[in-house]
């Protein structure tokens, strides 16, 4: 049943930048993460140690975060960690919290990392033991979840596979990625009770992209199921650059405009995290893609 309290889990200025044309300074990268701790959020993913060549907006990810060790302890800043190089310059600008990245289909997994499945989760795992012997927190994503963009369907036996050996290896929380946006509600729900059946639903986070406008069906669906994290993106910034069409994640604003209509604790400030969407598109020159944003926009 539907929980009293939702921790939404900010991806924007990580999932969300990483696809922007645009390349944000440091300094406005910060000015969002801080406007969205304001906001009231307390988890902000902050970036990721990916190659700069591949991603040029995710590149001085360590100055971000060195600009925002007076939140330490209020905030947490997750960043991405492809491999043992992105795990070192994680573990040097002092990040307590990463999250590793699998996919359910081998093509994704290909162009996204380089590496199949098996080869990407023989290379987490000895971070992730080092990571939890060190005092961090590891979540583990699993992309393509309800499609993939090369591969069209995948089986949700592929999804269970990805998301139980991430979380035997010791990633306390796994994110479930509907990368390209194509899921409905009842494979949303039909997928995560599978993978919930084995690592338990409160291990179990949603990640929902609004490509086809499903993704607050989508969560709603799985909150019937007991699901207590949902990831989303201030002014439904994002895509995936691996992913061609994908549009944006589930937008902040819609989300927890929708929490609050059901009577979901979120903490979230809906006009402020707005305000963050308004400003962190400025910078961004485009508009924003959130639909409560826009309607609190025109009041
Ligand atoms: P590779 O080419 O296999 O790596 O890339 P390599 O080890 O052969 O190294 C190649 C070059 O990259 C070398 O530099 C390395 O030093 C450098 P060179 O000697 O040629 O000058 N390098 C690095 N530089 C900085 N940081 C590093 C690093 N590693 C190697 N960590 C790699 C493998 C994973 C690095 C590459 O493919 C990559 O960076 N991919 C980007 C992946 C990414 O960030 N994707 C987006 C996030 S996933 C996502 O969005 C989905 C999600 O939101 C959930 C959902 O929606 O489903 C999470
Ligand atoms: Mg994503």
């Amino acid at each position: 049943s539907r929980a009293e309290r939702v921790e939404i889990f900010e991806v924007g200025p990580r999932d969300g930048l990483q696809n922007e044309s645009r390349v944000l300074p440091v300094e406005t990268r910060i000015a969002l993460i801080r406007d969205l701790a304001t906001a009231g959020l307390r988890t902000v993913e902050a970036g990721s140690f990916v190659s700069p060549r591949n991603l040029p907006q995710m590149a001085q990810t360590a100055d971000v975060l060195a600009g925002l060790s007076s939140l330490a302890g209020q905030v947490d800043l997750p960043v991405l960690v492809p491999n043992a190089r992105g795990f070192a310059d994680a573990l040097a600008a002092k990040a307590r919290h990463i999250a590793v990245f699998a996919a359910a289909s081998e093509s994704f997994s290909r162009r996204n990392i380089n590496r199949s499945i098996e080869e990407s989760l023989d290379e987490y795992r000895p971070i992730v033991t080092e990571a939890r012997a060190k005092g961090l927190t590891v979540r583990g994503y699993v992309s393509c979840v309800l499609g993939c963009p090369y591969e069209g369907r995948v089986a949700v036996s592929a999804v269970v596979s990805v998301a139980t050996a991430l979380a035997a290896m010791g990633c306390e929380e796994i994110s479930l990625g509907d990368t390209i946006g194509v899921g409905t509600p009842d494979a949303a729900r039909a997928m995560t009770a599978a993978v919930a059946r084995e690592i338990g639903i409160e291990r179990v986070a949603v990640h929902f992209h609004d490509t086809y406008g499903q993704a607050l069906a989508n969560v709603l669906a799985c909150l019937e199921l007991g699901v207590t994290v949902v990831d989303s993106s201030v002014a439904g910034l994002g895509g995936c650059p691996y992913a061609p069409g994908a549009s944006g994640n589930l937008a902040t604003e819609d989300l927890v405009y929708m929490l609050d209509g059901l009577g979901v604790e979120t903490g979230v400030d809906l006009d402020r995290v707005a305000a963050a969407g308004r400003a962190v598109c400025t910078a961004l020159g485009s508009a924003p893609r959130s639909r409560a944003g826009q309607a609190l926009a025109a009041k």
